[in-house]
């Protein structure tokens, strides 16, 4: 109940230690923790559960054995409905990471080496997932919608010394290259000395000598027994890059006590997950929701988690929905840009399905619009379901501002409470802490939790400056956020130079430094803008020289292609206007503030402008966004 929540929270900030000291000690350690808890946000350095020793797999499948051994583990629906889905048990998905961890070992893996994981949404990459944790190498999953620059800098950043791949993929109608793709990235990894290649398109691929092999055929000389390696709570569990405001993507390092803990933890407490319940997260696993509560989170549980490879919309827009139906699936969580997507078709392609079997909806990764909610709330949930608005963010682990389902109350579009063990703070432009409610500031993070990022790869430093230096003593989530009267949280967004175009994060900078490898291009300038589907959409001013050049559409379509080359094609502008000259202050700085509200449309209040070097320039600006709108 409520009240059960409140006294849980206020037990949870009174004594930290007691509060997940309990908690843990109902997970399966090797050796017990000494302290719970040391450290602080200074350095930063924080450490849970010091001196324990455990390994997250024996947490995710053996200990489970006795009691689920014939449970299913993974149901997998496939990209084509005409395909057979699979169903994998505890002691089948056990057997399998025990035998994949096997192979990583015969070919030369051991604890503490950096595996890249670049794979579609197939069992295979949680058993890959999982078979790194098994023997302790640290796992660096990227999203197989990256490019082969994006993957290349991912690898050299941590010195992978494996790659876990597949031949090729299915989305939708389309059959897509993977390997291809790794081939061309590891032209400039000289770390890489060993490819592990899954078997889902069978169609051509190129194999080299020494370098890559078959992992069906390296399954066939290895044993099912594979003991799980001793892992210190604070030993690196895997890596996620994710942008930030500045220069490249940064390593995320998450550990393995702390990072087990808060998963299984919030997992149970957010979706409320009961025994038998068929658990549905669409997230993929190269992001840090397919992570958390897709693989950890629900297989710490004992859960039953489905995994699809498709598209929302293929084959037709329905597909969710039949899903829900044909696997009986009670707890669904997704993105609201996937919402807004289905809810821009026809009611018919969910009227087509009876959706019964659902008890709780949950949604992540951006704002969901009031509209939305609405929908999600009635024609998916029939006015039956809780919707669970998870706040967090590959550096918290875990959902960390979010409703209990059935527990705490819902109010569309706000996050609502803090879990408990989760002390979050406004902060003011001084940082000071806002006390009172019906006020917005900064959102920050008072007091460590479990899982809280450690450190950057390879760069602490760039983790203390990034998220503990703008406000002393406290972790900085680069997202401001509202509290009304009775206290609930509402995440309004970014207040930094990230953008979150359908769930998926953009550094501006990282796309202007695409933009500007274009020979023709002198500067450009990113900023996102409200996007109906997408959440925001990226918006690029660029400039070519004295005048805007003649054949815009050529350059565009460069411009495109370089983006696609770097980052990849999630990251594509949207919007492209070509400029004279950009609004810079008399130090240099380009004032993004005001091409934010020109690309919104919004030009009757720029706010102050008297700072600016040439006034004028805004005015340049303005007319060419106009003429851009007419011409689309
Ligand atoms: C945004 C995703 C509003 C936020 C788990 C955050 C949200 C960023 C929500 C992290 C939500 C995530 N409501 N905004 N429920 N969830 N965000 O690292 O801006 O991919 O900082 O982690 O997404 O994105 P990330």
């Amino acid at each position: 109940s409520f009240e059960e929540y409140k006294n849980s929270y206020k037990q949870s900030v009174n004594d930290p230690e007691g509060f997940w000291s309990d908690i843990a000690s109902t997970f399966q350690w090797k050796k017990k923790w000494d302290h719970v808890l040391q450290g602080d946000f200074k350095q930063p350095q924080v450490k849970w559960f010091v001196n324990g020793k455990l390994n997250i797999t024996e947490n995710c499948l053996d200990r489970h054995l006795e009691k689920r051994s014939k449970q299913t583990a993974i149901i997998w629906e496939p990209n084509h409905p005409r395909d057979q889905p699979i169903h994998l048990t505890y002691a089948e998905l056990h057997e399998k990471v025990c035998k994949y961890a096997n192979v990583l070992k015969e070919n030369g893996a051991k604890k503490g080496d950096r595996i890249c994981i670049y794979m579609p949404m197939i069992p295979e990459i949680t058993i890959a997932v999982l078979a790194c944790a098994r023997i302790g190498a640290i796992h660096s999953v990227v999203f197989a919608g990256f490019s082969a620059q994006a993957i290349a800098d991912r690898i050299n950043d941590a010195s992978c010394s494996m790659v876990i791949t597949t031949d090729g993929m299915y989305r939708g109608p389309k059959k897509l290259p993977v390997k291809d793709t790794i081939d061309s990235a590891l032209e400039t990894c000289h770390s890489v000395k060993k490819v592990l290649v899954v078997q889902r398109t069978a169609h051509p691929i190129k194999m080299e000598e020494g370098r890559d092999v078959w992992v069906h055929e390296e399954i066939e000389k290895v044993t099912s027994d594979c003991p799980a390696e001793e892992m210190d709570a604070e030993d690196m569990l895997f890596i996620l890059y994710t942008s930030g405001s500045t220069g490249k993507p940064k390593g995320v390092v998450h550990t393995c006590g702390g990072y087990m803990v808060y998963a299984e933890y919030s997992f149970r407490n957010v979706f409320q997950y009961e025994d038998r319940d068929v658990y549905w997260c669409s997230a993929d696993v190269g992001w840090i929701t397919g992570h958390t509560y897709l693989i950890y989170g629900p297989l710490l549980s004992g859960a039953t988690t489905l995994m699809f490879e498709g598209v929302p919309t293929y084959p037709d827009a329905g597909r969710f929905w039949k899903v829900v139906d044909k696997h009986q699936v009670n707890i669904f969580y997704t993105a609201p840009t996937a919402i807004r997507s289905l809810m821009a078709s026809d009611l018919s392609f969910v009227r087509n399905y009876k959706l019964n079997s659902l008890k709780v909806l949950g949604t992540v990764g951006e704002p969901i619009n009031e509209e939305a909610w609405y929908w999600y709330f009635e024609h998916i949930g029939k006015k039956k379901c809780p919707i669970v608005d998870t706040w967090w963010q590959t550096e918290t682990g875990g959902a960390m501002i979010s409703p209990l389902a059935n527990i705490t109350e819902n109010k569309p579009t706000f996050a609502t409470y803090p879990l408990p063990g989760i002390q979050p703070v406004l902060l003011d432009k001084n940082g000071d802490e806002i006390k009172e409610n019906e006020k917005e500031g900064y959102l920050c993070i008072k007091f460590p939790w479990p899982s809280m990022i450690r450190t950057t790869y390879g760069d602490h430093e760039r983790c203390r400056k990034t998220y503990f230096s703008s406000y002393k003593g406290y972790y900085f989530t680069g997202d401001g956020a509202k509290r009304d009267r009775d206290g609930m949280y509402r995440i309004i967004g970014r207040i930094d130079d990230v953008i979150n175009v359908s769930g998926h994060r953009f550094g501006t900078a990282e796309i202007e430094n695409a933009i500007d490898e274009h020979p023709e291009i002198i500067e450009s300038a990113v900023v996102g803008y409200p996007h109906e589907i997408k959440g925001q959409g990226i918006y690029a001013y660029v400039i070519c020289g004295d005048h805007v050049p003649e054949d815009r559409g050529r350059i565009r379509e460069e411009i495109i292609a370089m983006v696609d080359e770097q980052i990849g094609k999630i990251a594509r502008p949207e919007k492209i206007q070509f400029v004279e000259n950009l609004p810079k202050t008399r130090s240099g700085k380009i004032m993004r503030r005001i091409l934010r509200k020109v690309a919104e449309g919004n030009t009757s209040n720029l706010g102050d402008t008297t700072t600016l070097l040439e006034p004028k320039v805004v005015e340049d600006i303005i007319q060419g966004a106009v003429k851009l709108e007419s011409a689309v």
